[in-house]
């Protein structure tokens, strides 16, 4: 587990309402429904510290947990489809964007795409507004106790492929399942390693 303890700290809905800018940021990122806050709480060994749910569209602020007494661990909402109102989602997409773009302690965003689907066209844009806002990202692959052997090597192959046009990705991918506890020690070490 991570040294010190982890608390959840607040869920944000606008730029001005982020914590102040004085620690470490790594944040998790991906379309709705990939695993975003089950890998949080997969993380830091605690059930049901971030909310997650099967509805895509769960998670709809920004959450920040501290990770002892020098980081922040952010979970943003989805981006892509989600079971929620249009006017809704439109405000948390661009709210999720501003964040990415323009926080300046954000340290590394994690990537995170399902080991069944690869990158969608949705995640290339992320990677893009990532790359512009040099902002360096790593792919995390999530869900994969879903699938064989063979299509997590076919997928990781396509993921790889996609990283290519992306200044600011990260070349090494963690394999992770949050079910199955798969990678997420090799996640904490890379979290912990950041300064
Ligand atoms: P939003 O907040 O809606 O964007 O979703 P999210 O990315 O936070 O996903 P969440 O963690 O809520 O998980 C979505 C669904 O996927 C839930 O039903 C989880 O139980 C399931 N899930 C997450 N990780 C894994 C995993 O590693 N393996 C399996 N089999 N299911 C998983
Ligand atoms: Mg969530």
């Amino acid at each position: 587990l991570f040294a010190g303890p982890v608390d959840f700290i607040k869920g944000v809905v606008a730029m001005s309402g982020l914590p102040p800018a004085d620690r470490v940021e790594v944040c998790f990122a991906g379309r709705s429904n990939v695993g975003k806050s089950s890998l949080i709480n997969a993380l830091t060994g605690r059930k049901s510290l971030a909310r997650a749910s099967n509805t895509p569209g769960r998670t709809q602020e920004i959450n920040f947990f501290t990770l002892g007494e020098e980081k922040y661990l952010v979970d943003l909402p989805g981006y892509g489809y989600a079971e929620a109102p249009v006017a809704i989602v439109a405000k948390w997409q661009a709210l999720l964007k501003s964040y990415l773009a323009g926080r300046s302690t954000l340290r590394r965003a994690f990537v995170l795409i399902d080991t069944r689907h690869g990158v969608k066209s949705v995640d290339d844009e992320i990677m893009s507004l990532l790359d512009r806002s040099a902002v360096t990202f790593q792919v995390v692959l999530t869900k994969a106790d879903k699938v064989n052997r063979i299509e997590r090597e076919r997928i990781i192959e396509q993921v790889k492929g996609a990283l290519q046009k992306h200044p600011a990705a990260f070349p090494e991918l963690v394999v992770t399942s949050s079910e199955k506890g798969d990678g997420i020690e090799t996640l904490r070490a890379i979290i912990a390693g950041l300064g």
